[in-house]
């Protein structure tokens, strides 16, 4: 069984960059081939031996608990019209894990959705996923962190490297490469100018942290953007012990973006049994 067991997702923001899709359906629940986008994080950290997911939400993003949640009407619909397997599905996914819902009521910031998930964390390790940073493949990303984790100890942050010049975008990291896909950190910070970034490594959307993180983020003042940020929050906790990176083999998307979703949703298409057709349907759209 993994040691770690909880992972906050928060998912309340606007979805501004997706807009207009995104204006009366949450962003998480846009579709990556087959399936809404959160589906493709949850199963991700079920894939990675986690138990408990927590969605941080907002107002008019409860469709996204709903999506976790049993259909008695529409699974005894599916069953009586011979689609006993879809049926199953639903149910199936509602047992994989203890789904939970918290609200965030204002948006005061990554670090503060964070905090929203403390009343539901019992463990001293947790794990933090941000579904914007979408993982396909094999092996799941939180998978490797939580390995490192267990290897040891200590927090672990997921990285993937960037151009210098899209530092304004990420927290970026400081410390030492010990090895083709591992770091040893020292300090992070949000969001840098390029020439003050101190390397060309950026925070990925997969945390596992200590609950520590917790106390400090309750007595942090506000930072960049007038929001309590989490990188502020993990510099404060990297001073108090060991904190490594680690960049994982997975293909990684952005799902925050009507590009990166497209691309994620062929990538996946490529995969299925739609793979052919999919093919097909590239070359006649590209040789026109
Ligand atoms: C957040 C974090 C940032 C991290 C990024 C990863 O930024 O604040 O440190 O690098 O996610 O996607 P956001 O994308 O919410 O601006």
């Amino acid at each position: 069984m993994s040691s770690i067991r909880s992972v906050i997702i928060p998912a309340a923001g606007w979805g501004t960059r997706l807009l207009p899709a995104s204006q009366s359906v949450p962003k998480e629940l846009l579709p990556i081939y087959d399936r809404p986008a959160i589906e493709w994080v949850v199963e991700e950290a079920l894939a990675s031996g986690i138990e408990r997911v927590i969605f941080i939400s907002a107002r008019g993003k409860s469709s996204i608990l709903d999506h976790f949640d049993r259909h008695p009407l529409l699974e005894s619909i599916l069953q009586r019209s011979g689609h006993e397997a879809w049926a199953q599905r639903i149910a199936d996914r509602n047992r994989s894990a203890d789904f939970i819902e918290i609200r965030q009521g204002e948006a005061l910031g990554l670090g503060h959705a964070v905090l929203c998930g403390e009343p539901c964390i019992q463990e001293e390790y947790f794990a933090v996923m941000l579904p914007d940073d979408l993982y396909l493949g094999e092996p799941p990303a939180l998978g490797e962190l939580i390995a490192l984790h267990e290897e040891k100890g200590g927090c672990v942050l997921g990285l993937h490297t960037v151009e210098r010049q899209q530092s304004r975008q990420y927290g970026m990291v400081a410390g030492e490469q010990i090895s083709a896909h591992q770091w040893r950190l020292e300090d992070m910070v949000e969001k840098p100018q390029p020439e003050e970034s101190p390397s060309c490594q950026a925070i990925t959307g997969r945390y596992l942290v200590h609950r520590s993180l917790f106390d400090i983020l309750r007595s942090q003042n506000r930072g960049a953007l007038g929001e309590i940020q989490l990188t502020d929050g993990l510099r404060r906790l990297a001073q108090e012990g060991l904190f490594h990176g680690l960049v994982p083999r997975a293909a990684r998307f952005d799902s925050g973006s009507a590009l990166g979703l497209l691309i994620a949703s062929l990538a996946q298409g490529l995969k299925s049994k739609d793979a052919a057709a999919l093919r097909h349907a590239i070359e006649e759209l590209t040789s026109s």
